[in-house]
């Protein structure tokens, strides 16, 4: 039974924080290829000097998702630096906001279908066309127990988080005649900087590395099985 995984490149967005940070360190210290974005460009510059200094095969470009001429730009560097190839790419940059429906605002709702919902869309859009060539592909969209179900004062996180899982359902039926497999990961409480004043202590968290495991062992995966949405509960709850 085959149990390395041959190198690989990833796209990975909101790789500056929290869970993308801990996937994009994760796969680079595996060996694999990396091209990272964030927002924070002078936090970007310091984590690629960082990766640069260890040896790890890492790029980047700062970019702000929610503008979608950056993201076009992004997608034409990433695509570039990478020579053309990418085997992972992992829609993971989001944005929250709670609130009941009348507190929230018309421009809260752009802010967050534009980071959580167009910039997967566009990447996804770049980026299938590349892996149906290569017959080969995995885009993994970071949803969350919210994308599930809704509850009081989660409209606007919740309806990205459930439209993601839709858009993951149509790319899996249109990549998989091509090899392509394309997975929604439900995560509940991760220990971030998105959650820090959640009422759950950080170490009864799910931590931001077993989104790393997650994709590892869908990465592993044969080539002809692939999961569904993969919800990824915490322990005696949300
Ligand atoms: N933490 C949880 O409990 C949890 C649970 C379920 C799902 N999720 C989902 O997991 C994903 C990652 O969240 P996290 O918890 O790791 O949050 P985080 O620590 O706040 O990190 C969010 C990342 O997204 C990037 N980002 C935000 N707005 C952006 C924009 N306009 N343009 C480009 N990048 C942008 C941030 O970049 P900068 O820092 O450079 O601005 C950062 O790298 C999100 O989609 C979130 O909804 C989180």
């Amino acid at each position: 039974m085959k149990t390395e995984t041959a190198s690989f490149r990833a796209l990975v967005t909101g790789a500056t924080s929290g869970i993308g940070l801990a996937v994009a360190k994760g796969l680079l210290s595996l060996g694999h290829t990396v091209f990272m974005t964030g927002r924070n460009g002078p936090v970007l510059d310091r984590l690629l000097l960082e990766a640069n200094d260890r040896g790890w095969k890492a790029s980047g470009l700062a970019c702000d998702l929610s503008r979608r001429e950056e993201v076009e730009r992004l997608i034409d560097t990433a695509t570039e630096v990478l020579s053309g190839r990418i085997d992972i790419l992992v829609n993971n940059a989001g944005i929250a906001t709670f609130g009941s429906i009348e507190e929230t605002t018309p421009e809260d709702f752009e802010r967050l279908i534009a980071v959580n919902l167009r910039a997967p869309y566009l990447l996804s859009r770049a980026i299938l066309p590349i892996m149906k060539r290569q017959r080969e592909g995995l885009i993994v969209n970071i949803s969350s127990v919210a994308g599930l179900e809704a509850w009081a004062g989660s409209s606007l996180y919740s309806m990205t988080k459930f439209a993601l899982r839709g858009l993951t359902g149509s790319l899996l039926a249109e990549g998989a005649p091509f090899g392509v497999k394309t997975v929604a990961i439900c995560p509940g409480y991760v220990a971030t900087p998105l959650v820090s004043g959640a009422p759950v202590p950080e170490t009864e968290m799910i931590q931001p590395e077993d989104i790393l495991r997650t994709i590892l062992y869908l990465k592993d995966l044969s080539p002809a099985a692939v999961s569904g949405d993969i919800v990824l509960k915490r322990l005696g709850g949300l």
